[in-house]
C-alpha cells in the first residue's frame, strides 16, 4: 500500500516511522533540524495519519512492504538511514531483517526486539475489542496516555500531552484495533540483532517505562551499535526532548559520512 508522507530537504534520505497510534506529525522537530542537511521522508504507517486504514490484522511485514513500496515509488532506491519509534521500530527491525542492502544505518528509539508475552497479547486483544465495541480510539489513548511521559513533561508540558491525546483519538478504531493485533503477532526478533551490519544508534528515554531494558538488550546484541540515552524523556524522547534527541541523531550522521 502507498503511504502518505513528508518529504523535505536535500542530500542523504533518512526514513523516520512513528509510533502508535501516532502519526508522521511527531517528527516535525526532526524534520525541521535534519532538514537542512537531510532528506527527511516520515511515512504515516497504514492507518494511521493520512494513510489509509484497511481492515483486517496490521502485521509488522505489511507495514514494511508499504514503507518499501512507498520508497520504490519516490525512486528511493540507495541505502538510506531508517529509523523508528517503538511500533515504527519494530517496523524497521521487520525492513532490516527483509531488505538490508536498503539500509545503511539504523536508529531504534524507544524500542525493542522482544515480541509480545502471552499476556500482553491477550491485553492488545481486549483493547481491540474495546476501541471496536466504541467506535472510537478513546479507550486506546485513556491506556496509553499515562504510561507515555516522563515526570517533567507531565509537569511542564501538559500541551504536549493534550497535543498527543488528539492525534491518537483521530486514529480510526479500525485501525488501532488492527495495529494492535498485528503488534500482538510480531515475532521475537532477539536473536536476529547480532545480523545487523549497519551501524546503528540505539535511543531511549531516561524514563521510559514501556521500552526500558530492551534498549540496553539491543545495544548490547546489534554488532556497531551505540546506547544514547535521553534525560528528562519517557516513551517519546523525540518529541518530550527534542534537543537532546536531535543532538544525538545529528551526531549519529555525521559520523557516518
Ligand atoms: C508505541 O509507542 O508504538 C507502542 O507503545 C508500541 C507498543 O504498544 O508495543
Amino acid at each position: 500500500m502507498l503511504l502518505a508522507y513528508n518529504d523535505n530537504g536535500p542530500g542523504p534520505v533518512v526514513v523516520l516511522l512513528h509510533g502508535f497510534p501516532l502519526d508522521r506529525s511527531m517528527w516535525s522537530s526532526q524534520e525541521t533540524t535534519l532538514g537542512s542537511v537531510y532528506r527527511v521522508i516520515t511515512p504515516d504507517l497504514r492507518g494511521h495519519g493520512q494513510s489509509a486504514a484497511p481492515e483486517g490484522a496490521y502485521t509488522i511485514e505489511a507495514m514494511a512492504e508499504d514503507v518499501i513500496e512507498t520508497l520504490d515509488a519516490l525512486q528511493v532506491t540507495e541505502p538510506v538511514v531508517l529509523g523508528g519509534l517503538s511500533m515504527g521500530g519494530y517496523v524497521a527491525l521487520a525492513l532490516m531483517a527483509r531488505y538490508p542492502e536498503r539500509f545503511r544505518a539504523l536508529m531504534l528509539i524507544d524500542t525493542k526486539a522482544e515480541g509480545d508475552t502471552p499476556e500482553a497479547a491477550r491485553g492488545r486483544e481486549e483493547l481491540a475489542s474495546t476501541v471496536e465495541g466504541a467506535g472510537n480510539s478513546g479507550a486506546v489513548a485513556s491506556a496509553m496516555l499515562p504510561k507515555l511521559f516522563s515526570e517533567t513533561t507531565r509537569q511542564r508540558r501538559p500541551e504536549l500531552i493534550a497535543q498527543m491525546r488528539t492525534v491518537m483519538e483521530k486514529t480510526p478504531a479500525r485501525a488501532v484495533a488492527g495495529a494492535l493485533r498485528g503488534m500482538a503477532m510480531r515475532p521475537d526478533r532477539t536473536a536476529e540483532l547480532s545480523q545487523i551490519s549497519v551501524p546503528t544508534l540505539v535511543l531511549v528515554g531516561a524514563d521510559d517505562a514501556i521500552t526500558p531494558a530492551g534498549a540496553q538488550k539491543m545495544a548490547e546484541a546489534i554488532p556497531d551499535a551505540q546506547i544514547v540515552i535521553v534525560p528528562d524523556a519517557g516513551h517519546l524522547a523525540p518529541l518530550e526532548n527534542p534537543q537532546a534527541t536531535n543532538e544525538a541523531i545529528i551526531h549519529f550522521l555525521q559520523g557516518l559520512d
